[in-house]
C-alpha cells in the first residue's frame, strides 16, 4: 500500500475551460484518482483556482469588475464544469480564498530566505508612467530576445515557449494603454536556483525518474538556470511578508511562487475543515507519499524544477514529485484551440447535446501522451458507435433483453458443472482480455480505452459462441448459465469502466441487477475477473435501457458547420 497525493493544474480563474484543459490535466488525473481508489489505495486530489497575477488582473480590469468578484465567478464556472464531467477533487479551493494560502506561502518565503536561498536585488523594471504602474510579465507586449516573435508577453513567449526578460525585448509597450514604458529602479527578490541546484537539488533532479517527454523538455535547463524573481510591484497577490519586506510595501509573491504552494495549502484546509488540522503533513512530510503532479506540458518547468527545487529548500524533508504526467498539446480538427478567434468548443452547451461521459471517453481515446493529438467529430462519432455503442452497449442490450423476456428479468442460475467451462471459454478462447488499471497506473489513457473496449468485445465473441438464444429449448439448463456468465461479464465492464464513464458505468451496473454503487465494488484485476460473480442468481435486473445512443451523420455535420461559421479570423 502507498498514499498518493494527486493534483491537478490550478486552473486560471480568468476563463472557461475547453477540451484541451480538460484532457491536458483534469481528466487523465480523474481517471487515475479513481482506479487508485478502486483498488483500495489511500489517495487525496487536489485542485483548486489559481486567483493570482496579471492573467487576472487584466481581465478584471478589462471588465472593470473588481478582482475578488472576478475570481468568485470564474472559480464557480470553472467549478460547475468539473462537476458536469465527473471530475471529482476532494478539495477545490482558490489561492485568494484560501484561509490558509497566504500565510503558507509566505512561510515558505520566510524559510527559503532563512535558508539563504532568497537574494533581493536593486534593479531597473519597465515602468508605465500615464499608469503608474510597473508593468509586469504580461503587461508588457513586444518583441521576443530569442525568436523575434512581435507579439510575446514579458513573462514568455508564446512562439518559442522560452522565458523573457522584459528589459532583453527590443521593442516593448504597455498592454493597458500601448505607450512605451520607461525603465525605473525598484528592488525585488530572486530565488537562488543556481544554489540550489548545487545544494542537493540538481543531484534529485538527474537521479529521478522522469517520462521521457519531461527530460526532453527541461533539456539543459537546470545547468543554465538563473536566480528567478519571485516578487512583483502589484497590489493584488500575496502580500511579501513584513517582517522580511525590509521597508518595501506594495509587493507581492509572483503568482508562480504562490499558485503551486496552493497545492499544500489546499490539503491543509481539506485536514483542517475534516477536524484532523495536522492530517496535511501525512501527504506532504511523510517519504511514502507518492506526488503526482498533472499537467500540461508547457508546466514542465514549474512542476520539475522550480516548485520542488522551492520545497527542496525549506529543508523541511518535503515530498518532491514522483511522477509528473505532462501532457502534449490537443488541437481542435487541425488547429489550435483559440478563444479569441472562438476555434474551440463551448464545454457548458456541450455538455447539453452530448453525454459528458462519451465525451471523456473519447478524450481519454485520443490523449495526448506522446504526441499532439486533436479532438474531431467524426472520430468522436466513430468512438461512441463502434466502440461503446456497437460493442459494450449491444453486449448489454442484448444479453438482457433476451434473458428479461425468456427468465423472469432475473439473473439466470448458473450450474456448478458449467460454471468452470464457460470462465475458461471466456478467459481463454474468446479474445484478448486486459485489466485496464495496469494502464492507467502506467498513464497510459489512450491503451486503457483499447483495453475496455477489447474485453467487451469478448464478451460479445463469447456470448455468439455459445448463443443463447439457439440453446433455450434444447439445453435450457445450458442457456442460463451462458447467460448468468454473460451478466456477470458485463457487471464486471461497468465496474471496469468506472473510472473513464462513471455515470454509464453506473447506469450498466444497476441495470443488470448490481446493488449500491459500482465505484464502492472491489476491483477484480485478471485471472480472478474470471470468477468475480457479483451477481446472484434471482437478482432483478434493473430497467433495461441501450445506455449509448448513436452519434448521426446530421449532428456532427452541425457541429462542424458551427464550428467553421463560428471562426473569428
Ligand atoms: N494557472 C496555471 C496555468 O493554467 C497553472 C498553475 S499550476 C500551479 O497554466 F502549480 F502553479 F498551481
Ligand atoms: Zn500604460
Amino acid at each position: 500500500m502507498t498514499r498518493t497525493l494527486v493534483t491537478s493544474a490550478l486552473p486560471y480563474a480568468n476563463g472557461p475551460l475547453h477540451l484541451g484543459h480538460l484532457i491536458g490535466a483534469y481528466l487523465p488525473a480523474d481517471c487515475y484518482v479513481r482506479t487508485l481508489r478502486a483498488l483500495g489505495e489511500e489517495v487525496l486530489y487536489v485542485c483548486g483556482a489559481d486567483e493570482h497575477g496579471v492573467a487576472i488582473t487584466i481581465g478584471a480590469e478589462q471588465e472593470g469588475v473588481p478582482y475578488p468578484e472576478y475570481v468568485a465567478r470564474w472559480r464557480h464556472a470553472i467549478k460547475d464544469t468539473f462537476d458536469a464531467f465527473g471530475i471529482a477533487f476532494d478539495v477545490w479551493s482558490g489561492t485568494s480564498t484560501c484561509p490558509e494560502h497566504a500565510a503558507t506561502s509566505q512561510e515558505f518565503f520566510r524559510r527559503l530566505d532563512m535558508n539563504g536561498y532568497l537574494q533581493k536585488r536593486a534593479e531597473e523594471q519597465l515602468y508605465c508612467e500615464r499608469d503608474a504602474l510597473f508593468l509586469a510579465d504580461r503587461y508588457i507586449v513586444g518583441t521576443c530576445h530569442e525568436c523575434g516573435f512581435e507579439e510575446a508577453r514579458g513573462d514568455e513567449c508564446p512562439r518559442c515557449g522560452k522565458w523573457l526578460d522584459p528589459l532583453r525585448m527590443p521593442k516593448v509597450l504597455c498592454k493597458v494603454c500601448g505607450t512605451a514604458p520607461v525603465r525605473r529602479s525598484t528592488s525585488h527578490w530572486y530565488l537562488d536556483l543556481p544554489k540550489l541546484r548545487d545544494e542537493g537539488f540538481g543531484a534529485w533532479f538527474e537521479d529521478h525518474d522522469w517520462k521521457p517527454n519531461v527530460r526532453a523538455f527541461i533539456g539543459n535547463q537546470l545547468s543554465e538556470i538563473r536566480p528567478r524573481p519571485i516578487t512583483r510591484d502589484m497590489r493584488w497577490g500575496v502580500p511579501v511578508p513584513l517582517d522580511r519586506a525590509d521597508g518595501e510595501t506594495g509587493k507581492v509573491l509572483y503568482v508562480w511562487f504562490d499558485a503551486p504552494i496552493g497545492y499544500v495549502s489546499f490539503t491543509q484546509q481539506w485536514a483542517r475543515e475534516r477536524g484532523q488540522p495536522e492530517d496535511w503533513k501525512r501527504w506532504w512530510q511523510r517519504p511514502d507519499t507518492r506526488l503526482v503532479h498533472f499537467i500540461g506540458k508547457d508546466n514542465i518547468p514549474f512542476h520539475c524544477l522550480v516548485f520542488p527545487a522551492m520545497l527542496h529548500g525549506l529543508k523541511q524533508d518535503w515530498v518532491l514529485p514522483w511522477q509528473v504526467p505532462a501532457h502534449e498539446f490537443y488541437n481542435l480538427e487541425g488547429r489550435k484551440f483559440s478563444t479569441s478567434k472562438n476555434w474551440t468548443i463551448p464545454l457548458e452547451p456541450l455538455t447539453r447535446r452530448f453525454d459528458p461521459d462519451l465525451v471523456r471517453f473519447y478524450l481519454l481515446a485520443s490523449a495526448p501522451e506522446t504526441a499532439d493529438s486533436e479532438w474531431r467529430w467524426d472520430e468522436f462519432q466513430r468512438s461512441v458507435n463502434t466502440s461503446l455503442a456497437d460493442t459494450i452497449g449491444n453486449l448489454a442490450t442484448r444479453v438482457l433483453r433476451f434473458a428479461a423476456k425468456h427468465f423472469d428479468a432475473r439473473v439466470p442460475p448458473l450450474g456448478a458443472a458449467l460454471e468452470r467451462e464457460l470462465d475458461h471459454s471466456l478467459l481463454e478462447e474468446c479474445g484478448p482480455l486486459a485489466d485496464p488499471a495496469r494502464s492507467v497506473l502506467d498513464f497510459r489513457f489512450r491503451r486503457a480505452t483499447e483495453e475496455l473496449v477489447a474485453n467487451g468485445a469478448a464478451a460479445n465473441v463469447f456470448i455468439d459462441r455459445h448463443a443463447p438464444w439457439a440453446l433455450r429449448v434444447k439445453d435450457p439448463e445450458r442457456a442460463a448459465a451462458v447467460l448468468n456468465t454473460a451478466c456477470n461479464w458485463i457487471a464486471l465492464l461497468a465496474r471496469w469502466m468506472g473510472p473513464f464513464l462513471p455515470r454509464k458505468a453506473q447506469q450498466i451496473w444497476s441495470m443488470v441487477g448490481g446493488a449500491g454503487s459500482v465505484h464502492a465494488q472491489p476491483w477484480p484485476g485478471l485471472p480472478q475477473a474470471g470468477s468475480w460473480r457479483p451477481l446472484a442468481p434471482g437478482t432483478p435486473f434493473g430497467t433495461i435501457e441501450g445506455p449509448f445512443q448513436k452519434i448521426t451523420d446530421e449532428q456532427v455535420g452541425a457541429e462542424r458547420s458551427h464550428l467553421r461559421e463560428g471562426e473569428r479570423s
